[in-house]
C-alpha cells in the first residue's frame, strides 16, 4: 500500500496522525477505525493499475458498508456492486449514482428487481433461469429494459476457504458454464432484457492469479462463441476477490493482475467491471479493544478482551488469523508470551487469535486488531446483547464517529411486548 495507514509514532500506534488511544478514550472500546486515506490509496492504486482499460470500478458494499466508507469513493468516481435492497439503498443514500450499480446475488425479489429498475442501475448479474424471467416480468411491466450479464460458474477452484470459494460447480452461484449458450438464446427472446455481457466471481482471498486466469479465460473463450450466436457481448464483469496479506501472504499486487486481465481479455474488445471489496477495506481497518482480565488456566493463558465474535467473527468463521499489536509499542527485547485473546461472549469459539505470540498485556492495556476494514463491521452482530460496534473514520489529524456506539435503550427498545404481555392483562397461557 502507498502509505502507511497505522504506524508506531514515538511509540504510540497511530491512525494517520491520530494516536489510537485518543479514539479508544472517547469513543470507548470496542472500536472500529479506518483511515481515509488509505481508503482513497487503494481505489487510486486500482484506477491506475487499469488506466488502459475501459474499466468500471464498482466497489463491493458488503465488505464494509458505512456512508462515509461509500461516499469516500463514491467522491473519487467510483460504482457500487450490491447484493440486496438494502446496498443499493446505502449506495444511493451515499450518492453513487444508478448508472454505476451492478446488481449482483442469487436471490433478487421483484420489489428489489423494480427498485433497482427504477434507479436506472447500469446491469443485473443474472443468476438462473428464473431470475432471468422473473427480471423480464418486473422490467416489461415498468415499460423497461434490464440490462443484464449472466454470472457463469466456471466450475474453478478458486483454492481459498470453503465457505468464501464461489466458482466451483457444487456452489450456489452463477449458471453452470456449459448451459450459458442456451441461457444467452432464452434471454434474447425476453421482451425486458437485453443481454450484454458475461459476469464471474470465484471467490474471495484468492492469493494467486491462476485460478483467476482459468476462469476469465473460460469467460472469454465463452464470449467468443456466444457472439458466434449472433449475441451482442459488450462488457464482462470479472468480479472481486483479490486477496491481501493478514499474515505471511503474498497476494499479487494490482498491476500484475491488471495486466493478466489486459492479457486475457484484450482480444474481445470489450468494457470491464470490476467488484473489489475486501482489496479496498481490509487494510485501511483496524478494531481497538482493551484487555479486561489476563486469565491464567493451568495449560494456557487467556486474553479477554472487550471485543467478541460478535464484533468481528471472522476468526470463529472462517479460520481466519488476524494480527493483533498492543497500541503501545513494547520496548525492544520485552520477553514474549503466547497467549489466546478471547471474547467475553459465551461460547468457546469466541476466539479471536489462538497461541498468539505478544508482549505481556494486563488489564486496561488496548491492543488494535489488524486488517479488520473489510467484513468486520459488517457482519457484526448483537449476540449476548453486546451493543454494534462503533466506527470511527481517519482523515490526516482528524477524526470522526461516522457511526456511534448503540445505546440500551435503543438495542431492548426494539423488541414489543405483544398486547397480552401488557400490564393488566391476564398472562397466562389461554
Ligand atoms: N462480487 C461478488 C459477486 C461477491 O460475491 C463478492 C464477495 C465480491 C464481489 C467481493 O469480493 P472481495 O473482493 O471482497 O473478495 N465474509 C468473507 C468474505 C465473503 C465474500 C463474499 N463475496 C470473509 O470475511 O472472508
Amino acid at each position: 500500500m502507498p502509505m502507511q495507514a497505522f504506524s508506531y509514532r514515538d511509540g504510540e500506534l497511530h491512525g494517520e496522525d491520530v494516536p489510537l488511544s485518543r479514539i479508544a478514550e472517547e469513543v470507548g472500546t470496542p472500536v472500529y477505525c479506518y483511515s481515509q486515506g488509505a481508503l482513497e490509496a487503494r481505489y487510486r492504486a486500482y484506477v491506475a493499475a487499469f488506466a488502459g482499460q475501459r474499466a468500471s470500478i464498482c466497489y463491493a458494499l458488503k465488505a464494509n458498508s458505512n456512508q462515509a466508507v461509500i461516499r469516500t469513493f463514491a467522491d473519487l468516481g467510483c460504482g457500487a456492486d450490491v447484493v440486496s435492497e438494502g446496498e443499493l439503498r446505502r449506495a444511493l443514500a451515499a450518492g453513487v449514482p444508478g448508472r454505476r450499480i451492478v446488481f449482483s446475488g442469487v436471490g433478487k425479489t421483484r420489489g428489489e428487481m423494480a427498485l433497482a429498475l427504477k434507479a436506472g442501475i447500469m446491469q443485473f448479474n443474472v443468476e438462473s433461469e428464473p431470475e432471468l424471467i422473473q427480471l423480464s416480468e418486473v422490467a416489461a411491466s415498468l415499460g423497461l429494459k434490464a440490462d443484464i450479464a449472466f454470472r457463469i460458474n466456471p466450475d474453478v477452484d478458486a483454492q481459498t476457504h470453503a465457505k468464501i470459494s464461489t466458482g466451483k460447480a457444487e456452489d450456489k452461484f452463477g449458471v453452470p458454464w456449459t448451459r450459458a449458450r442456451a441461457i444467452f438464446a432464452q434471454a434474447a427472446k425476453l421482451a425486458g432484457i437485453r443481454p450484454v455481457g458475461i459476469a464471474v466471481h470465484i471467490g474471495s482471498q484468492l492469493t494467486s492469479l491462476a485460478p483467476f486466469e482459468a476462469a476469465f479465460r473460460r469467460v472469454v473463450e465463452l464470449a467468443g462463441a456466444l457472439r458466434q450466436d449472433g449475441h451482442d457481448i459488450v462488457r464482462l464483469d470479472l468480479g472481486g476477490g483479490l486477496g491481501v496479506a493478514y499474515r505471511d501472504e503474498t497476494p499479487p499486487d494490482i498491476g500484475e493482475y491488471a495486466a493478466m486481465v489486459q492479457r486475457v481479455t484484450s482480444p474481445l474488445g470489450c468494457e470491464l467491471v470490476l467488484e473489489p471489496g475486501r482489496s479496498f477495506t481490509a487494510e485501511a481497518g483496524v478494531l481497538l479493544a482493551q484487555v479486561i482480565y489476563v486469565k491464567q488456566a493451568e495449560e494456557r493463558t487467556f486474553v479477554i478482551l472487550d471485543a467478541a465474535m460478535n464484533d468481528l467473527i471472522r476468526p470463529t468463521l472462517y479460520e481466519a488469523w488476524m494480527g493483533i499489536v498492543p497500541l503501545r509499542q513494547p520496548q525492544p527485547g520485552t520477553a514474549r508470551i503466547v497467549a489466546d485473546f478471547v471474547g467475553p461472549v459465551c461460547e468457546s469459539g469466541d476466539i479471536l487469535a489462538r497461541g498468539r505470540e505478544t508482549a505481556p498485556l494486563a488489564a486496561g492495556d488496548r491492543v488494535a486488531i489488524l486488517t479488520s476494514g473489510a467484513y468486520g463491521a459488517v457482519m457484526a452482530s448483537t449476540y449476548n446483547t453486546r451493543l454494534l460496534v462503533p466506527e470511527v473514520l481517519i482523515r490526516g489529524g482528524a477524526h470522526a464517529v461516522i457511526r456511534p456506539r448503540q445505546d440500551y435503550a435503543e438495542l431492548i427498545g426494539l423488541d414489543r411486548l405483544p398486547d397480552w404481555q401488557l400490564p393488566g392483562q391476564n398472562r397466562g397461557s389461554a
